[in-house]
């Protein structure tokens, strides 16, 4: 038996079919569009690769990177994209994929740098929000499941770059900080 990470609050099981249904909203509102899933790297990895099979209409794929800076649940609000699209989205219907919408800065930014290149649409698409920690008004079209004003780890979201691997989604306490 592998030995139980954190306060479990989104099981393997419960992602699997809110998955399938954002997957299905998706395919519906998008079919017959030029869509392109841009991923969101590093925390939206395993999200992103279960999201775009469950979408069951043909779709691009690209990646940035991002990084915030700040510490824990703090993020100072200065987002770097350390790695840009690899193709344009000029007169594309762009759907972001990300891991959790928090402050919203990272959306914000993200919307507002990618406006520029004239995409037919920008939309999001998050596992995770937390909307009592929003500090900017930020349009999420899909949002996997809200989740309460706690630090959560697993499913790609890490805590200093740590359990990103974890296979459910964990809240990280006290206790648990004790063992890093
Ligand atoms: P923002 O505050 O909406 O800009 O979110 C910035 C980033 O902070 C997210 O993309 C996550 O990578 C990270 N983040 C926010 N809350 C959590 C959390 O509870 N666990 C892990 N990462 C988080
Ligand atoms: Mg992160």
């Amino acid at each position: 038996m592998e030995r139980m990470f954190g306060r479990p609050i989104v099981t393997q099981e419960q992602m699997r079919s809110r998955i399938r249904e954002l997957g299905r909203q998706i395919s519906i509102d998008y079919a017959g569009k030029d869509l392109v899933l841009v991923g969101v790297l590093k925390g939206a990895y395993a999200f992103f690769a279960d999201l775009a099979r469950a979408i069951r209409i043909p779709v691009r794929v690209d990646f940035i990177i991002v990084t915030s800076y700040g510490t824990r649940a703090k993020t100072s609000g200065k987002v770097k994209l350390v790695t840009d699209l690899t193709e344009t989205i000029r007169g594309k219907e762009v759907l972001l994929v990300e891991d959790i919408v928090d402050s919203g800065l990272t959306v914000q930014y993200l919307t507002k740098t990618f406006s520029k290149q004239k995409p037919k649409s920008i939309k999001v698409c998050t596992l995770l929000s937390k909307p009592e920690r929003r500090v900017v008004n930020v349009q999420v079209q899909y949002v996997g499941f809200r989740i309460q004003n706690d630090y959560v780890v697993g499913y790609g979201l890490d805590y200093q770059q740590k359990y990103r691997n974890l296979p459910y989604l964990a809240v990280l306490d006290q206790l648990n900080e004790e063992e890093t």
